[in-house]
């Protein structure tokens, strides 16, 4: 008989979809914190203490005191498809594989960053905000008028999955895509949107629209600086669904402020959940907590998907989506 001692223990450190948790149960034994604020670090250490499994969130910073408290840790699985909220090289170390969430959220999170494209260029979130603040208006000829899509140039800085998946969205609005990336990617993914590989000073002074696509890392870090702000036109928008941090954010707001570009639309934050005061109170600036990959689906999905990884690594094999 398989008792509860036998089975192979999995912490579940944050709230994920029933599908994962069910998916789970079936590998193992189950430990979940299930509220949304973040689980206290004295109970995450108890059950880490015993877990052979852990499944993160991108809230979970797994570090080197993270590793120490868990000794018999096979593998961490984050739902998500970034993963700089773990230390990759201290997991390998320790024999510890990482998985992530890649293919599952590429959909959604190329939607998300369409409509912020939309939304800046047409300035939906001004005019939300003009109609609950109650203050009159009428239809005017030339009020808030926007930036047109078409025959624009759209460039992508990160032509993953996800940037793929936005230049063809870009190409049904007949905008023109650039992108940078460290190198071209395949003639037969760039030929669905017709993109072409730029380097990124050329990306960033010719594009109308330049969409943050990248992962976050070292070489990323503030990437978008004061220095590439200058850069931009000044009749151009920035968008950043990818990481916070890839953005120099307090140098964003002094180039909105300043006139330096002509707006900004951001999913993502430099020290997430803070948002730099500097950019609260602009017009020219579109801000929303996070939600790429947030629909149902799609959170479902990657919850699925960690489960599998974590199911496949307590089985004694290979991993679906390993990172690395
Ligand atoms: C990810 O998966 O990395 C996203 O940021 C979550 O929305």
């Amino acid at each position: 008989m398989v008792t509860t001692e036998d089975r192979a223990r999995i912490a579940v450190l944050g709230r994920i979809p029933d599908v994962g948790l069910s998916r789970l149960r079936e590998a193992g034994h189950v430990w979940a914190w299930e509220r949304d604020e973040p689980i206290p670090g004295e109970v995450r250490d108890e059950q880490l203490a015993i877990a052979d499994a852990a499944v993160t969130l991108l809230t979970n910073v797994v570090d080197a005191g993270f590793l120490s408290a868990a000794p018999r840790l096979k593998v961490v699985a984050n739902v998500a498809v970034g993963f700089n909220n773990i230390d990759v090289a201290a997991c390998a170390e320790r024999g510890v594989l990482v998985t992530n969430t890649p293919g599952v959220l590429t959909d959604a999170t190329a939607d998300l960053a369409m409509a912020l494209i939309l939304m800046v260029t047409r300035r939906l979130a001004e005019g939300e905000r003009l109609i609950r603040s109650g203050q009159p208006w009428q239809w005017g000829m030339f009020m808030m008028l926007g930036t047109g899509l078409q025959g624009r140039r759209l460039g992508i800085v990160g032509m993953g999955a996800i940037g793929q998946a936005l230049a063809r969205r870009a190409q049904a609005f007949d905008m023109e895509v650039v992108y940078h990336s460290r190198r071209p990617v395949a003639p037969e993914l760039e030929a669905p949107s017709d993109a072409r590989w730029v380097a990124l000073d050329e990306l960033l002074s010719s594009s109308d629209v330049v969409s943050v696509s990248c992962p976050y890392n070292a070489e990323t870090h503030h990437l978008i600086d004061a220095a590439a702000l200058g850069r931009m036109r000044a009749t151009a928008y920035l968008v950043n669904t990818a990481r916070g941090p890839i953005v120099h954010e307090r140098a964003l707001a002094d180039a909105l402020r300043a006139g330096v570009i002509a707006g900004a639309a951001l999913d993502v934050y430099e020290h997430e959940p803070a948002v730099d005061p500097g950019l609260v109170d602009l017009d020219n600036v579109v801000l929303v907590p996070h939600l790429g990959s947030a629909t149902h689906a799609t959170r479902d999905a990657m919850a699925m998907l960690a489960a599998r990884n974590v199911a496949a690594v307590l089985a004694g094999e290979p991993p679906l989506t390993p990172v690395g």
